[in-house]
Formats: C-alpha cells, structure tokens, sequence
C-alpha cells in the first residue's frame, strides 16, 4: 500500500502552526464558517448497526466530510449512504483504503469483532486515526499491536467505549482518590448478556444467502476469520454468540463496565485470571459440548497488584447471563445495586466504603459506615465536552484531537485512546481466554469428557504468556485464513 498522504500532513501542519493557517483565512470567511481544511475526511468500516451512529457522529452535521463508506452489505449500508450520497461506497476495505488513500483523514471502525483489528491496522498503517469499537480487536495480541503501532503511526485513536466519556466515572475517581473508600480490594462487575442466542449447538442446516448478498460479500464478512457457510445465527447482531466472530458477554459489555474500575484504581495487566461457565443439559447427565460457541453464562476472576493508586491488591470478580453480585455490607438490603434492575453494574469494595455505579459509569454512589449515601450531583460535568450528548461527545473529541494532531492536548484529553483501551481491552480478553481454556477437553473412552484447562491461569502480561498452562496460549491470538493479516 502507497505511504504518503498529503492531507494530513496539510491538517497537520495548520494544527501546528496553532493560530490557524488555513488557505482561506477565517476573518475572510466570517464567524462560524468551517474551512474546507478544518473538516477531516472521514471513512467508514462497517456502515450499518453501530456504524451507522459511529460515522454520523463524527461527521458531525457537517463538521467534517464523509468521503467512502464500506460495509459488505448493501442493504444494511442503505441508511449512511443516504445521509452521506457524496461519499464513495465500496464492499472490501483494503480496497478502499488503497484507492482512497490520499482522500481519507480518519476511518471509523464498527465491524463484528473479528474485523476490527485487521481493518483498524490496515488504516493506521497508512496513517489513518481511527476510532474502533469496543472491544478494540478479537484477541489480546491483536490489542498489543494496535497500541503499539497507534504509537508507531502517530495517530490518534479511541475505542468506542463512550462511557469512558461519562462525568461519572471522573466523579467516582475523584472520591477514590479523595481516599473515600480506602483502599480496594474486591470488585464485583456484572451484565445481563448475551441478550442474543449464545450457548445453543452449532447450526447445521445451511440456508440460502439472502437475496442482497452473493458469496463474495459472505467472502468479505468472514474476513480474517475461519470459512464458515452463512447461517443467520452467524450474522448481523448475533454473531456476538460465536468465538469465531464474536467475544461473547464480556466482550460485548466489558469495556463499558470494566472501565470504571480499571480507570478509577489505575489498574495495569493481571497476574492471575480463572473462569467457570454455566452447562446445558438436553439429556441426562450429558452436558452440551459446543467449543464453538461463548458459554451461556460465566463467571471469571481476575487478580491485579497494587497500582501507584491502589495499595492493594484486586480481585475483580465478572459475572454474566443472568447471574450477579450479592449486597456487600455497607449497601442497605433493598438498595439496588449498578442500575436500577440490577442489570449491569459495578461495585468497588474498599477498606472504608463502596461505590457501586451503573454501566457506562453513570449514577455512581458511595456508601460509608454510618453516613449518607453519595450521589453525583446533576450538574457535574467532569470538564468533559460535549455533554448533550454524552456519546456524540466521545465521538467529536475524538475528531477534534484528529485535527489538533498526535500529542496535542487535545489529543492527551481523549478518554479511552488506545493507551488507554489497549490494556483494558487485553484485561477484558483475558476473560474469555480463561473461559476458553475452561472448556477444552479430551473425549474419555466411556464418552464422557476430561475438562484439563480448569484450572487458576497465571499471567505474564508484559509476555502476553500464560506460564503455567502452556494451551492456554492459543487464544492470545488466532489463525488468519488466508489473503487477510494485520498489516
Ligand atoms: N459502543 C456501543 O454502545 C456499541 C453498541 C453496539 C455495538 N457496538 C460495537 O459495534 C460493532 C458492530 O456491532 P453491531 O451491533 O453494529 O453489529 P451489526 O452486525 O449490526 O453491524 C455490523 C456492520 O458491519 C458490517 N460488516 C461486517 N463485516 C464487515 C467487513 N468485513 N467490512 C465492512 N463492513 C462489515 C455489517 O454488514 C454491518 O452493517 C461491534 O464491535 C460491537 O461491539 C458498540
């Protein structure tokens, strides 16, 4: 792929230069005209679902221009390209990318979650910021990569985990660091999903692809992944179910939830992670087999040292599928815990009190032995932009650090850039690395199965290595069929 690009370079520049440099001056244009070389350029992977709101958020009514968008399917596309009819359709990124190179400041990313890594490092090698949903890739390896080329690049990043964004989770940080709770030493974070069919046997009859869609776009959407025929079950929304596209619950809500512990404590790489999953019995005695497929429920451990914030260490305690958390202590028997149907939530349990807050790190509360409880007051804004909407906020600080450039301040606000999600994400995929190993097997001879990954994982995180269960390390990352790679 060509390395240039002119374009950025001129953003760049006039970033730089700080007073504003632009080819037609501002006082020329009058008060609240965009110049043309204000606006990034902007290209979307994946157009449909969440990328739909991803690339109109950016664009920003106008703000900035949408110049291609791609997803590979035409139907599911039909929204954004109706809202942006100037901007070139393409079903194949890397082809996008190539012929559009010189074009494109910025791409969002908003595929299944198998594509992000390759279609995100596919744009930062070319210079490209990007935003990219959560869970920032597939697997902990492609996470490492990605921060570290977003560094290699010089590019401006964030992961789409808006919540990053919420005044809540600076409040929660504040009382932390207030020294509130004391020192942390359990945390519980939990979540309804899957919300979508997960832990069922893998399909086998084989349906016709639907009308829109011929055997090239089924081509493109399995991407990287392993060469499976469509089945819907397989497709838009529920492919979060299977390991081969998706990251199950906890990838799906992980990012949101997990964040506010990791950022509040200043967490870094666990040391130790364990999972247990729920079954599915359909006969006696014989549990459902399905590797393939995220479990119905899980319930990870994961253990993190002391942080330069947190003088203890952590045990974070996931729990999804219906299950959660028991009231600690100091939380009143009918007080609700996380959101109001106990749906998602967190608790931080410290020496001298609890904060338990909804996903997304909204409504936090703090209870302390003895005294009322604390709320977030409703004007509290955190210093965060763009309150009015807390995610197109997310989204348009995002574009702004674009165009105040690598390592502006603007740049250095970003909540969740891939400093940040990268080691998050890691964490998160942790987990499923755990429910993966626990559920490897070896087929007995009386046609019961020996479960021989059960067991505490530990974890070299600066290796990226499990160093007493050498199989586990096959889901630090995965096998790329052919014609795709992370470049
Ligand atoms: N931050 C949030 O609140 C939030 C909410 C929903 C989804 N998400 C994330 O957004 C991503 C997409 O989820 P969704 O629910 O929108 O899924 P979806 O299946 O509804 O939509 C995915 C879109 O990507 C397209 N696509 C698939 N493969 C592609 C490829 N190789 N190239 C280009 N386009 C491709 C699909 O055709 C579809 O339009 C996931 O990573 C998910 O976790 C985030």
């Amino acid at each position: 792929m060509k390395k240039k690009q002119t374009r950025r370079k001129f953003l760049k520049s006039t970033a730089v230069a700080g007073s504003g440099f632009f080819i037609v001056p501002r006082h020329v244009l009058g008060k609240g005209y965009t110049a043309p070389s204000d606006k990034l350029n902007l290209a979307a992977i994946g157009a449909g679902g969440k990328g739909f709101s991803d690339i109109r958020n950016s664009a920003d009514g106008g703000v900035n221009n949408v110049v291609a968008l791609c997803d590979v399917d035409s139907k599911a596309a039909v929204r954004a390209r109706t809202l942006f009819p100037k901007a070139k359709y393409y079903k194949d990124f890397r082809v996008m990318l190539e012929e559009m190179n010189n074009d494109i400041d910025a791409v969002t990313v908003s595929t299944p979650d198998h594509v992000h890594g390759v279609a995100a490092m596919s744009a930062i090698g070319l210079g490209k910021h990007v935003y990219v949903q959560k869970p920032l890739t597939h697997n902990i390896y492609e996470a490492r990569q990605l921060t570290e080329a977003a560094r290699k690049y010089k590019v401006v990043t964030q992961m789409g985990n808006q919540g990053a964004s919420h005044p809540g989770q600076v409040y929660m940080e504040k009382w932390f660091d207030d020294g509130l709770i004391g020192d942390v030493h359990t945390v519980e974070v939990w979540t309804n999903r899957p919300v979508w069919p997960q832990g069922i046997p893998v399909p086998t009859e084989k349906p016709d692809l639907p009308s829109h869609l011929d055997k090239k776009d089924w081509d493109l959407y399995i991407g990287p992944a392993e060469y499976v025929d469509y089945h819907p079950l397989f497709y838009h929304f529920k492919w979060r179910g299977w390991w081969n596209f998706g990251t199950g619950a906890l990838g799906d809500m992980g990012c949101h939830i997990i964040d506010s512990p990791f950022r509040v404590l200043g967490l870094g790489y666990p040391t130790e992670v364990e999972a247990s999953v729920g079954s599915i019995y359909k006969r006696d005695w014989n549990a459902e087999y399905v590797p393939q497929g995220c479990p119905p429920s899980s319930r990870v451990q994961v253990t993190f040292p002391k942080s330069a914030k947190n003088n203890s260490k952590v045990k974070m305690i996931w729990s999804d599928g219906g299950l959660r958390p028991f009231h600690p202590d100091l939380i009143p028997a009918s007080d609700h815990l996380g959101d109001e149907g106990s749906n998602n939530g967190v608790i931080m349990i410290g020496d001298k009190g609890v904060i338990t807050c909804e996903a997304y790190g909204a409504n936090p509360r703090l209870y302390r032995k003895g005294e009322e409880v604390l709320t977030m007051p409703e004007d509290y804004n955190g210093g965060i932009l763009h309150l009015h909407y807390p995610e197109r906020g997310h989204q348009k600080s995002w574009t702004e650090a674009c165009k105040a450039g690598y390592q502006s301040k603007a740049h250095q606000a970003l909540t969740s850039s891939f400093d940040y999600a990268g080691p998050l994400t890691e964490t998160v995929l942790m987990g499923n690395l755990a429910i993966r190993s626990y559920t490897l097997a070896k087929k007995r001879m009386d046609g019961g199965r020996n479960f021989y990954g059960r067991k505490k994982l530990l974890w070299d995180g600066e290796n990226m290595k499990v160093t007493n269960f050498d199989e586990a390390n096959q889901f630090v990352t995965r096998p790329y069929r052919e014609g795709w790679k992370l470049i």
